[in-house]
């Protein structure tokens, strides 16, 4: 499709490419009461020959929210405090930015609102999707498809728009301290899962590449990540 086409060459554009793209994704939590809570993690963005889909291994918010909604936000930033942040904790409400997707080429009046969020009735502002508003760049993407299996699904995804939010900033510089808190991030929640010490090793070699290489705002996110760190040692 020539629509395609042309998204995947703005994802190359926006910085995105063939791999697997570590970014945070933000989606809608079900319902609490009148009011939707966003939810927001890192995840992998996967794009392998012209496929692009998520891995997703059950247990997590997210999972459980894009087992049931099809539109969701991939945001791009090099904020380690917002990757150590949404890893562990949840957001306050107020950093959640909504996009409305679609709504100008939808006829509500004609057509109702359940085609965005694949439900009943929805409003048009109870349709928009959850983004990080300290994200540089947000793309949004639709669900395509789903693949369950015991512990995991695929769910197959496709670019649908593009959002510039930070219109000076053009792309980082690769910076070792930043990406030391993703991997320790990545590092910690394996050892939640499975309890291997040689994962408390990788994330102490990381942290100290952060002390050298860092920035203020990684040294913070590892602070972050030293706290839950802490919660889980306390724990056992
Ligand atoms: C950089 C990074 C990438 C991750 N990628 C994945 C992934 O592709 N699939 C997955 O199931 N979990 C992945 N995780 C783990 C989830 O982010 C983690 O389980 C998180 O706590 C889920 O939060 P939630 O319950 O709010 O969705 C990743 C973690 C990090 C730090």
């Amino acid at each position: 499709m020539r629509e395609t086409a042309e998204n995947l060459e703005k994802m190359r554009n926006f910085g995105i490419s063939e791999g697997i793209s570590e970014l945070i994704l933000t989606t809608r939590n079900d319902r609490n009461g009148s009011k939707y809570v966003s939810n927001a993690a890192p995840f992998g963005i996967v794009w392998k020959n012209d496929r692009m889909f998520l891995h997703l291994f059950k247990g997590s918010k997210t999972c459980e929210n894009m087992m049931r909604e099809n539109l969701f936000a991939a945001n791009m930033t090099d904020d380690a405090v917002l990757y150590a942040t949404t890893t562990f904790y949840d957001l306050e409400d107020d950093e959640f930015g909504y996009a409305e997707y679609g709504y100008a080429e939808y006829d509500y009046a004609e057509y109702g609102y359940a085609e965005y969020a694949g439900e009943e009735s929805v409003s048009p502002k109870e349709a928009s999707i959850p983004y990080l508003k300290n994200a540089d760049r947000v793309v949004l993407f639709k669900c395509v498809g789903r693949t369950e299996a015991e512990d995991s699904v695929i769910i197959d995804i496709e670019p649908a728009d593009f959002i510039v939010l930070k219109p000076d900033k053009a792309g980082f510089i690769f910076n070792r301290g930043f990406h030391s808190v993703v991997e320790a991030c990545i590092h910690l929640t394996r050892y939640e899962l499975t309890k291997d010490q040689k994962y408390v090793d990788l994330i102490r070699h990381h942290w100290g590449i952060t002390q050298r290489c860092g920035r203020k705002r990684d040294k913070e996110g590892v602070a972050v990540l030293r706290k839950k760190m802490n919660e889980i040692l306390d724990r056992e």
